[in-house]
């Protein structure tokens, strides 16, 4: 049985025990991070503690996540994962304990932190050469996508209605323009630019999402962040979602449409090769 972390302590999963009253199973009110770990290693640890940072800071809850990285690095030894090719650690800090009244306690409680580790794996082989196939959804979300709370309904609803249309992914779409996935960011090649929705309260500022765009500037692909109106889908030579576990995943049809000549394209192609070998870096670097 895998080995947890709960408010201190490492326990076996079986276990962890949340209260009835935590304000996570109540409200929904808390945020989460998960953290792409390649040979054990944490990718880009920074920019996932600085986003968890940025989300208790929104929403207030009082948690130091200096400490975390001692936390990953148990987690990681005590569930075998050290020389793992791919695994995550999800993080979830809620605003903790306190009996059911919506505004926030009146006297401070301690959050409610927990932390799990556990390995991921790849599509099988030839899998990702084959490219994916995605539908395009209403967007159910509320007016700040950018916090990364716990509360994902939407995001549940629309990856299933992916898996009941039998397709990879979904494309959550809002007033027209086509925002991103369920759980990972969007990017389309159109007249040879490479475009991602702006960083604002409607798409989640993906960690993947802003080393793919540093990684195609450095590759003299030319960079648009701007919306992507859900009419210029069916004219994108290319398209691919980023994310953690999703890496870069190319869909290669829209709504049983193929996208350009419905094969993963020279961009994904390039970008695709610089991301592994970031990973690869990383990997090397240690921690
Ligand atoms: N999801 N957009 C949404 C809505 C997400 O939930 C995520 C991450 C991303 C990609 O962010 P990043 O590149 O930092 O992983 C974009 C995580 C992995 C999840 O919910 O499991």
């Amino acid at each position: 049985m895998s080995t947890v972390y709960l408010d201190g302590a490492y326990v076996p999963k079986d276990d962890a025990k949340v209260s009835v009253d935590d304000r996570g199973f109540l409200f929904g009110d808390g945020v989460y991070e998960v953290t792409p770990c390649y040979g054990g290693v944490p990718f880009l640890l920074d920019r996932h503690l600085d986003r968890l940072r940025s989300g208790l800071g929104w929403m207030r809850i009082d948690f130091d996540v200096a400490g975390l990285e001692d936390v990953f690095r148990t987690l990681l030894a005590e569930n075998d994962l050290t020389g793992a090719e791919t695994s995550l650690v999800y993080t979830q800090v809620t605003r903790g304990v306190a009996p059911r009244a919506h505004p926030f306690p009146s006297e401070p409680v301690e959050p409610t932190v927990y932390a799990f580790a556990k390995a991921w794996t790849r599509p099988g082989p030839g899998r990702w050469e084959q490219g994916f196939r995605a539908i395009t959804v209403p967007d159910l979300r509320w007016a700040r996508v950018n916090v990364k709370t716990i509360a994902l309904l939407p995001n549940v609803l629309a990856y299933q209605a992916g898996v009941e249309a039998g397709v990879d992914d979904v494309i959550q779409v809002r007033d027209g323009i086509a925002l991103e996935g369920a759980h990972n960011n969007l990017f389309a090649v159109l007249d040879g630019t490479l475009v991602t929705h702006p960083l604002t309260n409607v798409v989640l500022p993906g960690v993947t999402r802003g080393l793919v765009l540093e990684l195609a500037r450095r590759n003299g692909i030319p960079v648009e962040e701007r919306p992507i109106a859900v009419e210029e889908l069916p004219t994108a030579d290319e398209l691919f979602f980023t994310g953690t576990t999703s890496e870069i995943k190319p869909t290669v049809e829209v709504d049983g449409r193929p996208v350009g000549a419905g094969r993963i394209g020279p961009v994904t192609k390039v970008l695709h090769e610089a991301f592994h070998r970031e990973v690869d870096r990383a990997k090397r670097a240690g921690w």
